[in-house]
């Protein structure tokens, strides 16, 4: 056996037997409490990091003043359950997949429905069921862009997988600008700098391209067009690909399972701030520590924690905490979210309202839309249950569930326009996302000594995954700088240092 694979098999004995060293006992004691504040996927995915890396002796509790899950829940109608927030998984999405998996929850396909993409008068795309038709009309339309614009994103995705490779090799970054450098280097600080339609002009794609394409799924995936972003753009033109998959029974149920697996306890309260405390160890040194302060049903309360992870948007209208006698003051950041509504209607689509003659031709089971300020809606198609996917495509004319998603909360008059019937409707507000306008800058991660925010992340790209990828990079983060295992943060040349290393 060669000396590294001896290495390699010892290594577990070699980590086991090491408190019994003599000189390791001069390490710093593990943490006693951590607090993560919110329930979310980037929450409790920090909740079984923390858990992993700080082992089995330290007390972790979630505090989350609403329901597990945050922004991944589903909304029932009729008697069935429909993703109201997060959907849609790319297959890349390593993390999740890695959390379906370890927790046995089956992945199902997202069927696709026949996509139409309308511009308040007319379609100025229809997709048919013919794959070759597609591709025509794509060629005819667009040329080779469609095709380009696949090369483009993929060369992107390329760079972002890197991360798993870092992460899985313990490495860290303090801020979010050194993570994507790391990544993509100065071609993907830039994309935080510029619009996606900047980005995509400037990598000569034509302005049709770009307006009647890239815009509608900018539109659906994020309720803004082509303002925003060109890292979260290319994020969300990925989706646009195949083998996009979802949770059976709600993607919650990873943050369900996450809080089992990492054995978190968690506390129903709105936290509303936190302060730092200096106790005198019997020593003699000083410990730093955090009281949280939070709203119950029964009153306000608090505890003291070593560590505390922010895992919600620091935004007044969501995570409204107050940083109490911090010198110097923790900064307030200015971060607008978007509001987005997700509206279910059980109900046959109205195919004259958008320009259908004879509505027994149409046959589209999702509409993505352009940027009009005539409409009211971003998009509307048909949606399945959490629970049975992809059975049986129901031909659109029937009765259907379709989702919708808008700016505003849509009027009576609204709904009677868009459907020749409905009998069922649930309305679900969010405040969904960033509202990006670039140049961004990310708000940091390291808010003080311990205390650590994930939702800058947001600001690059919202979406399941990138919640997880903030959540491992907070966990390392807080166990290397608790352990003082500088080597392990913020290292330059990664990319090139782990080439040569295996
Ligand atoms: C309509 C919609 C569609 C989306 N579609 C997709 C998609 O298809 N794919 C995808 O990957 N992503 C999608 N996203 C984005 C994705 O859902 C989010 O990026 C992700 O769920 C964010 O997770 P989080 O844990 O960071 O935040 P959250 O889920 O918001 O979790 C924060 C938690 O903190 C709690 N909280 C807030 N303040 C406090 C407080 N003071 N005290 C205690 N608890 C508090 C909240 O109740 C919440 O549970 C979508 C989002 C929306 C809204
Ligand atoms: C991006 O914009 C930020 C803030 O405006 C600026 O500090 C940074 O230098 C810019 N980066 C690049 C690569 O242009
Ligand atoms: C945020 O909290 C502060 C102090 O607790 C309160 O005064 C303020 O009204 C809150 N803001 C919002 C938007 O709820
Ligand atoms: C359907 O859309 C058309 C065109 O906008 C509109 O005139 C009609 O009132 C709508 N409703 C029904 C039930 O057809």
């Amino acid at each position: 056996m060669p000396p590294r694979r001896l290495l390699l098999v010892l290594l577990p004995f070699l980590t086991v037997l090491c408190p019994l060293v003599p000189g390791r006992g001069e390490q710093r004691a593990a943490p006693g409490k951590i607090a993560v504040i919110g329930g979310g996927i980037g929450g409790t995915a920090a909740a079984y990091f923390l858990r992993q890396k700080f082992g089995r002796s330290v007390r972790i509790e979630v505090l989350e003043r609403g329901e597990v899950g945050g922004r991944l829940a589903t909304v029932e109608v009729e008697g069935e359950s429909y993703e109201a927030g997060g959907s849609v998984l790319h297959p890349l999405n390593l993390h999740m997949k890695h959390f379906a998996k370890e927790l046995g929850l089956p992945a199902l396909p997202v069927p696709s429905n026949l996509m139409g993409i309308y511009n308040g008068e007319e379609f100025v795309f229809e997709e048919s069921s013919w794959y070759i038709i597609n591709v025509l009309k794509l060629l005819w339309h667009y040329g080779f862009s469609p095709l380009r614009m696949n090369m483009w994103v993929e060369d992107i995705l390329d760079k972002f997988m890197r991360i798993y490779r870092y992460q899985t090799h313990d490495y860290t970054f303090s801020t979010y600008e050194r993570l994507f450098h790391a990544l993509g280097g100065n071609d993907f600080i830039q994309m935080f700098n510029q619009t996606i339609d900047e980005a995509m002009q400037k990598a000569s794609f034509s302005q049709k391209f770009i307006n009647e394409m890239v815009c509608p799924a900018m539109r659906v995936d994020y309720g803004q067009g082509v303002n925003i972003n060109g890292f979260v753009g290319a994020v969300s033109l990925a989706g646009a690909g195949s083998g996009l998959w979802s949770v059976k029974g709600g993607n919650k149920l990873v943050c369900t399972g996450l809080i089992y697996a990492s054995k978190a306890d968690v506390i129903a309260g709105t936290v509303v701030s936190i302060e730092p405390k200096t106790r005198k160890r019997s020593t003699g040194d000083p410990v730093n520590l955090y009281h949280v302060t939070y709203d119950t049903p029964s009153g306000q309360t608090g505890d003291i924690y070593d560590i505390v992870v922010i895992a919600a948007p620091l935004n007044r209208k969501i995570a409204n905490i107050t940083f109490k006698n911090f010198s110097p003051p923790v900064p307030e950041f200015s971060n607008p979210y978007q509001q987005t509504v997700a509206t279910f209607v059980h109900g046959r689509l109205n195919a004259s309202f958008f320009g259908y003659r004879d509505p027994s031709a149409f046959h589209l089971g999702a509409i993505f839309t352009t940027e009009n300020p005539k409409l009211f809606i971003n998009s509307v198609g048909i949606v399945s249950p959490v629970e049975n996917r992809g059975s049986e495509e129901k031909p659109p004319l029937q009765s259907a569930v379709w989702k919708i998603f808008s700016r505003e909360v849509l009027t009576k008059e609204q709904l009677n326009l868009l459907f020749s019937s409905y009998d069922s409707v649930k309305v679900k507000k969010w405040l969904a996302y960033p509202h990006y306008s670039p140049p961004n800058e990310f708000p940091p991660i390291i808010l003080h000594d311990n205390i650590y925010y994930l939702n800058g992340i947001e600001w690059a790209a919202s979406a399941m995954e990138m919640s997880s990828i903030a959540a491992k990079n907070a966990a390392l983060l807080a166990y290397h700088r608790w352990y003082g295992n500088t080597d392990k943060i913020d290292q330059e040349d990664l990319y090139e240092k782990l080439k040569t290393e295996l």
